[in-house]
């Protein structure tokens, strides 16, 4: 089902404060979003789905992230969402356009965060490593392009990490191979900053650590979007200060054994639940 702008508006006018914050990726890779928001917002409910059927969206074409960004969001609408965090890279750069133009609810979206990078870079070279989708989309190419006057860019897709992650191997000798493989070049090439551009890398921080050194700073985009999303909660007026007792609820269309582990299961607010979607 798609709800169009005009349908939306009288639904999301008279949106309550305690329905959820929606947040949707290819997988596991956006509870590192999830984290983030709920350290930030930890009075709001949470649903949080998890298209890890049709991971990775990486290697998928521009229309079938669309399609799939789109089921997502009548499942996280028709949950009553109040807001849709796209907590995948993939899905923003791809599809975050056509989600703003077919429905009137309020969209955060997550990009590599090439700007901080590109500004504090003094070898002036970043690296970056994300998803095909990503370093592919026109909204990639507009972004990276603003800094291109002061900062060579070496851009990477990490194809074969996400599926890796998505099996729960984070800290396979195969994962080690691939982000070697992945960042010598970059090493080679004196980047001092390494931007992650896909929600699932953030996991991947201690291995990455290790290969980088402490002359390259990681940095990622979950904290900004956290705050993104505080923002615009405030601005709508639909921030929970009710005090009700609150879910995070976690929902994945496979087994959630592998979910399981990246969530606190034993937290009295979360569930964990498998859905077929
Ligand atoms: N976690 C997603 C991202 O931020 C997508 C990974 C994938 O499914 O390829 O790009």
């Amino acid at each position: 089902m798609i709800i169009h702008a005009n349908d939306f508006f009288f639904t999301f006018t008279s949106m309550s404060s305690t329905a959820a914050i929606g947040i949707f990726d290819s997988g596991i890779g956006g509870i590192t979003i999830c984290n983030e928001i709920i350290r930030l917002l930890p009075n709001e409910n949470i649903i949080y789905l998890a298209d890890s059927k049709h991971a990775p969206y990486g290697e998928k074409s521009e229309k079938e992230i669309i399609e799939l960004s789109i089921k997502n969001v009548d499942f996280l609408l028709n949950k009553g969402c109040k807001l849709i965090v796209v907590a995948c890279n993939t899905a923003t750069t791809n599809a975050i356009e056509t989600l703003r133009q077919t429905y009137s609810i309020p969209f955060i979206g997550i990009e590599p965060a090439i700007k901080p990078a590109a500004l504090k870079s003094l070898t002036n070279t970043v690296g970056v490593l994300a998803t095909k989708g990503t370093l592919s989309s026109a909204l990639f190419s507009k972004t990276s392009e603003k800094h291109l006057e002061k900062v060579t860019i070496l851009e990477r897709n990490g194809e074969g990490i996400v599926p890796l992650m998505e099996s729960g191997q984070l800290d396979s000798p195969k994962m080690r191979k691939l982000l070697n493989k992945y960042l010598q070049p970059m090493l080679d090439k004196n980047i001092d900053y390494l931007v992650l551009g896909c929600s699932h890398y953030p996991y991947l921080i201690p291995q990455l650590k290790k290969i980088v050194g402490p002359k390259v700073t990681i940095i990622d985009s979950g904290e900004a979007v956290a705050k993104q999303t505080k923002n615009i909660l405030e601005q709508q007026h639909l921030l929970n200060k009710t005090g009700r007792p609150i879910t995070h609820h976690f929902i994945s269309n496979i087994n959630t054994h592998v979910l399981k582990q990246f969530v606190d299961v034993n937290a009295r607010k979360t569930i964990v639940e498998e859905v077929d979607f």
